[in-house]
């Protein structure tokens, strides 16, 4: 089953551009989202909501994450993202006209469910959709919409290809309600839908950085501690790359927004500490690189994951830069630079020689709290 790879993980990994062609088949046409993808009640529970309250845990919170920023900035849409251990203790306040969107990828997760389920108590009559990969489980069975990623069986106990498609789906979602509420032209849907069209080539031509990935795992090996960066949507991609190194590599990794260095994470770095930045050509590229300075006068190895336009220039032995991309927009940059995050986890594990399908302490199903 393994065919050519030696684990799960990284079978899952290559199989990422399969797995957006699938999830994207049949819910999109040339040019717009197939609202009805999201059940045949979408299109009346769409055009009447005025907020979306992300639940998740893990890394389908980070998918979360990087949605908000999405809902708010394309749509202008209010989007709140919360963890379901707390949401589901803390009693919330849900606003009257909110989306409560489940995010899972076994659609077991007993706090992600429990979240839901102590949502429609409080507030009965709450739209409910989940993005899930199960499609026999509890969270399809208790929402009323339901939108099914196809990223197939995922065996790795770190997730990898469901997140990858749970970013496709959340940028469907997005899509599909920005058409309904006419919060969104049709030069702009169709500008989405062609970004998502060429993601499997995206993540193909990411792929292809292995080698020199594998080359920059090495300096990991000995290291106790390792931070990532990232400004924007690379924040929540930032604080999925550090999950996935400490899962699998138990290295203790942390992800900060760049903008927070100042106050405070810039007292630990020092030349033990590397420090991964996703610098991606954006609006807020300037304002990174000026944090990547004042990391660069402090440290030790910087690896930096760039795109074409993003010219970070290395100066040193102890920086690298990766063109990990060319050509990504607002939606496809935080989906295709996770990647290479995903791949230098996977080599650092190799090199510690940890159990990378099946990290110690974690089950792939967490169905207890
Ligand atoms: C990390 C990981 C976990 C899960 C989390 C939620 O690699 O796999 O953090 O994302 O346990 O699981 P699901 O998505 O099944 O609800």
């Amino acid at each position: 089953e393994l065919g050519e790879h030696r684990h799960y993980m990284h079978k899952e990994i290559f199989e990422q551009p399969q797995a957006v062609i699938d999830t994207l088949q049949g819910r999109i046409t040339d040019s717009s989202v197939l609202v009805s993808a999201f059940g045949h009640r979408a299109e009346s529970i769409f055009a009447e909501i005025e907020n979306i309250q992300i639940i998740a845990c893990g890394t389908s919170y980070h998918a979360g994450m990087v949605a908000r920023y999405w809902f708010e900035d394309i749509l202008g849409l209010p989007c709140s993202v919360e963890v379901a251990s707390e949401f589901r203790y803390r009693h919330p306040v849900i606003r009257n006209k909110t989306l409560l969107v489940t995010i899972s990828q076994s659609g077991e997760t007993a706090d992600t469910l429990a979240a839901l389920r102590e949502a429609k108590q409080q507030f009965p009559g709450i739209a409910s959709l989940t993005i899930c990969n199960a499609p026999e489980s509890s969270l399809t069975r208790e929402s009323n919409l339901v939108f099914l990623t196809h990223a197939g069986p995922e065996i790795g106990v770190a997730s990898t290809k469901a997140f990858t498609t749970q970013l496709v789906a959340l940028a469907l979602l997005m899509t599909a309600i920005g058409q309904v509420q006419k919060r969104l032209t049709e030069q702009r849907e169709k500008t989405i839908v062609h970004g998502l069209q060429k993601l499997p080539t995206l993540i193909q031509n990411a792929l292809k950085h292995e080698e020199t990935i594998k080359q920059i795992a090495l300096s990991f090996a000995d290291k106790t501690s390792a931070l990532f960066l990232g400004r924007g949507t690379m924040f929540p991609i930032a604080m999925e790359g550090a999950l996935k190194l400490k899962e699998i590599s138990y290295i203790h990794a942390e992800a900060y927004p760049a903008g927070e260095l100042k106050h405070g994470p810039l007292a630990l770095i020092d030349e033990q500490i590397p420090v991964v930045a996703i610098a991606p050509k954006d609006e807020l590229l300037e304002k990174l690189k000026s944090n990547l300075q004042e990391v660069k006068a402090r440290g030790g190895q910087m690896i930096v994951f760039e795109d074409e336009g993003s010219c970070v220039s290395s100066d040193n032995d102890n920086f690298h830069v990766v063109k990990a991309t060319t050509n990504v927009g607002r939606i496809t940059a935080p989906i295709t630079f996770n990647i290479p995050l995903q791949l230098l986890s996977y080599h650092v594990a190799l090199i510690k020689g940890t159990d990378v399908d099946q990290p110690r302490n974690l089950a792939k199903s967490v169905t207890v709290e």
